[in-house]
């Protein structure tokens, strides 16, 4: 008797020490995130969220150059500044491929694809689904408003 009554005071006071991990209040805590991480989609099975249309969305182009914050890696907005991507300068609305300078895959130069801004918002959310073979070695954007915000500062690049 005497024993176990120390040991269960003794960690009574471990727990006033440690407040975290002795209570159930902290394994409430720890499952809490789970509940809001349901609304974020998983990045890889993710689909190239073909049910929502660009034409439901408004591009909104301030945050949308936040976004192409990611693309500056490998892309200039500006004219005839190529980088590991092509020159993204009037992008909106012109052939794939027509760069002059530069050394695109026979994917990409041949693809056929006008960027118009629907045709953008499903290419960014998966380059590689909709030009399998290009070398824009980029997973995508899931998030279809960050697509039309990006869509939006694209537009305004020309
Ligand atoms: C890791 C480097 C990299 C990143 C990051 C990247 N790209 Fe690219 N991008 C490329 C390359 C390389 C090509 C040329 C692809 C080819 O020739 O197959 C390309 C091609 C493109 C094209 C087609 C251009 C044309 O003239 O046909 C568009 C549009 C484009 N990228 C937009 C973007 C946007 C917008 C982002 C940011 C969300 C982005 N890219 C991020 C490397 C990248």
């Amino acid at each position: 008797m005497k024993k176990s009554h120390g040991f269960v005071g003794s960690m009574a006071i471990a727990c006033l020490l440690v407040s975290a991990g002795c209570n159930s209040r902290a394994d409430e805590e720890a499952a809490a995130p789970t509940e809001t991480a349901e609304t974020t989609a998983p990045a890889e099975t993710a689909a190239p969220a073909a049910d929502v249309d660009l034409a439901s969305l408004t591009g909104d182009a301030s945050a949308g150059e936040q976004v192409f914050a990611v693309c500056t890696t490998c892309h200039s907005v500006e004219e005839g500044v190529n980088k590991t991507g092509p020159s993204l300068h009037g992008i909106v609305g012109r052939e794939a491929g027509s760069v002059a300078d530069f050394n695109y895959t026979d994917a990409n130069k041949n693809s056929g694809i006008t960027w118009t801004p629907e045709e953008l918002f499903v290419y960014l959310a998966d380059p590689q689904a909709k030009i399998p073979g290009t070398k824009m070695i980029f997973p995508g954007i899931k998030d279809p408003q960050q697509r039309a915000d990006l869509i939006a500062y694209l537009e305004t690049q020309s």
